[in-house]
């Protein structure tokens, strides 16, 4: 573990699909605390690294951990999806990176509201200077928005009641911490620890907080969009852990591989996405849902 608790997933692929021996820029559009980051930098002095993350607290973190390296480092808070306004030098980019989600710092952060495993608000915002708070969808969604919202995201079963019960709930006054929805799903689940099943206080969190921060949405315009930018040669490496989001990737890289229309302008690198091995798992629970898809504009 390093000392904020954070391991890269999958850093030996990341650092061998990027390509990082050649001389450029890489782009990091989830910089977390800067793990893959630190990774990339190490292993090239020629090389210089531009490092989004939407969550301040992240990224002063990792502005510290990548202080050795400074002078090769630009650093923004930004939703990569703005990638493009930021108006960087494409023609000089090697390689681009994207790892979805949330960090284990984050997640074990209580007064971020990202886990059911520790008492804290309903919050769940990963940039913390926008409105919408997981407090404020499961107050004021209607019954049968939430019950899609934990179906679509959280692939979980009987969310027509749950749904129904955090109606309930808010109306009594019952709603108001972490806490709360996890004793009202470990209820309606039944919920008991059992070997190798995911706790359903996992997947309606993780519902919520792809809902509270809008993950997927533009996720497939934001790939398509930056290939377009990228220079010919320009590595794209995207980690997944949601089946969801990984089908985005998929569709997205396939369609600029073999466009219905012109030449491709894009070559997948990986037929099937890159799972993290056992022993990695071992060392690193995060890694287990991880698929990496790699692809090269050409
Ligand atoms: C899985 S972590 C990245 C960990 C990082 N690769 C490392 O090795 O430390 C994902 C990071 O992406 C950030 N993030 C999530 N969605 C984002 C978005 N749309 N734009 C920018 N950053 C985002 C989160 O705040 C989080 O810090």
């Amino acid at each position: 573990m390093t000392e904020n608790g954070h391991l890269p997933v999958l850093p030996t692929e990341v650092i061998e699909f990027l390509d990082v021996g050649r001389e450029g820029i890489f782009i990091d559009c989830t910089l977390g605390l800067a793990g893959h980051a630190l990774a990339v930098l190490e292993r090239n002095p020629r090389v210089r690294l531009i490092g989004l993350d939407r969550d301040g607290q992240s990224l002063e973190i990792a502005r510290d951990r990548l202080e050795p390296y400074a002078g090769r480092v630009t650093l923004y808070q930004a939703d990569f999806k703005d990638l493009a306004k930021l108006d960087l030098p494409f023609a000089k980019v090697r390689g681009i990176l994207v790892d979805l989600g949330i960090s284990s710092f984050q997640l074990d952060s209580p007064e971020r509201g990202f886990s059911y495993m520790h008492e804290g608000p309903l919050d769940m915002r990963i940039d913390q200077r926008t409105k919408t708070t997981a407090e404020k969808i499961l107050h004021t969604y209607p019954e049968q928005k939430l019950a899609e919202m934990f179906a679509k995201y959280g692939e979980l079963a009987q969310t027509r009641r749950l749904a129904r019960e955090i109606v309930h709930l808010r109306k009594l006054g019952r709603l108001e911490t972490t806490g709360d929805l996890r004793v009202l799903i470990e209820q309606i689940y039944r919920w008991r620890p059992q070997r190798g099943r995911i706790h359903p206080a996992a997947k309606a969190f993780q519902a919520l907080r792809i809902e509270v921060n809008g993950e997927l949405e533009g996720l497939g315009e934001f790939i398509d969009g930056t290939v377009r930018l990228a220079a010919k040669g320009t590595r794209f490496v995207i980690i997944s852990f949601h089946s969801l989001e990984d089908r985005i990737v998929k569709r997205a890289f396939h369609a600029l591989a073999r466009p219905d229309e012109g030449a491709p302008i894009l070559e997948v690198l990986t037929k099937k996405p890159v799972m993290a091995s056992e022993a990695e798992v071992a060392a690193n629970s995060r890694a287990r849902s991880a698929k990496l898809r790699a692809a090269e504009r050409v």
